[in-house]
């Protein structure tokens, strides 16, 4: 069992660890470098917001086609936490000081202020701490109004793909599929790709929009950091389900790792239309 385990191992190196839209992402790539303008981020901020919420119709799926109670627990841990309910931290010990904390620590809703970890069970739900709820905010200092965020009108092509690949793979009734997508999703979120947005928009917080709020992208930074840890044993536990089929698995997280590239580039496409990719600034950081 372990060496089969061992080589399904390194085939996820090779086909999720090893995709284009994780080792060379080109669009955030160059907005690490914070060169667009705040009408680029404007869009930026919109079609993330559009993901954003059409995510929770892929997660809402993921609970409902969950192949487990412990795997539809999983779910719901990310999908009640998109919607604003804070994490609790599992107490490791019973002092006084620390119930204080925590109580302090639920009654905020900033995402500078809010866990990162522990269990939605016995959580405390506050609608400002939804994460959509965030993203309102940051667009609301570029311009933006509740008008302008998270339907699917507001979507581009490439945006709507990738939002319906989720709901297609990541939100499965196949339990091969929804796993190998949601692996590969985990994947993706953990290879680095908020440090560069985190990184583009503190130039133009500094450069253009002084109250821009970064909490939103250091909260989801933080938070993937942590998940990254557990993905091995995760993978082990479907690995060695009844169910599993690694064909299955691999073929749909290579789908969603497509569907994911498809978001990006378009972002990409939409940053040279306007002009604001300098020719040959298209580098690969590998
Ligand atoms: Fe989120």
């Amino acid at each position: 069992m372990k060496r089969d385990f061992e080589s399904f191992r390194k085939r996820i190196e090779k086909e999720f660890l090893g995709h284009p839209v994780v080792t060379s992402n080109s669009y955030c790539q160059w907005f690490r470098r914070g060169e667009m303008n705040v009408e680029h981020v404007r869009h930026f901020v919109q079609q993330f917001s559009v993901f954003s919420n059409l995510f929770l119709v892929a997660a809402l799926l993921k609970v409902i086609n969950a192949g487990s109670l412990e795997s539809q627990r999983e779910s719901k841990e990310i999908l009640m936490n998109e919607l604003g309910v804070i994490y609790r931290k599992k107490k490791s010990d019973h002092s006084r000081s620390a119930e204080e904390a925590r109580v302090a620590q639920e009654s905020a809703t900033d995402p500078d202020l809010v866990s990162t970890e522990g269990t939605v069970d016995g959580g405390t739900f506050r609608f400002q701490a939804a994460h959509f709820e965030w993203l309102l905010k940051i667009g609301e200092t570029l311009g933006l109004t509740f008008d302008d965020m998270g339907k699917r009108r507001h979507g581009s092509q490439s945006t709507l793909f990738f939002t319906n690949e989720l709901a297609r793979l990541y939100g499965s009734e196949d339990y091969n599929e929804s796993q190998g997508a949601g692996f590969a999703v985990e994947n993706w979120a953990a290879a680095g790709f908020w440090k560069d947005l985190i990184a583009g928009l503190e130039v133009v917080k500094q450069k253009h929009v002084p109250n821009l709020h970064l909490a939103f992208f250091t909260f989801h930074d933080k938070i993937e950091g942590q998940h990254k840890e557990h993905v091995w044993d995760e993978l082990r536990e479907c690995f060695e389900d009844a169910k599993f089929d690694e064909n299955t698995f691999m073929r749909a997280g290579v789908e969603m790792l497509d569907g994911v590239k498809v978001f990006w580039d378009g972002l990409f496409e939409d940053a040279k239309r306007a002009g604001l990719v300098r020719e040959g600034a298209a580098v690969t950081r590998h």
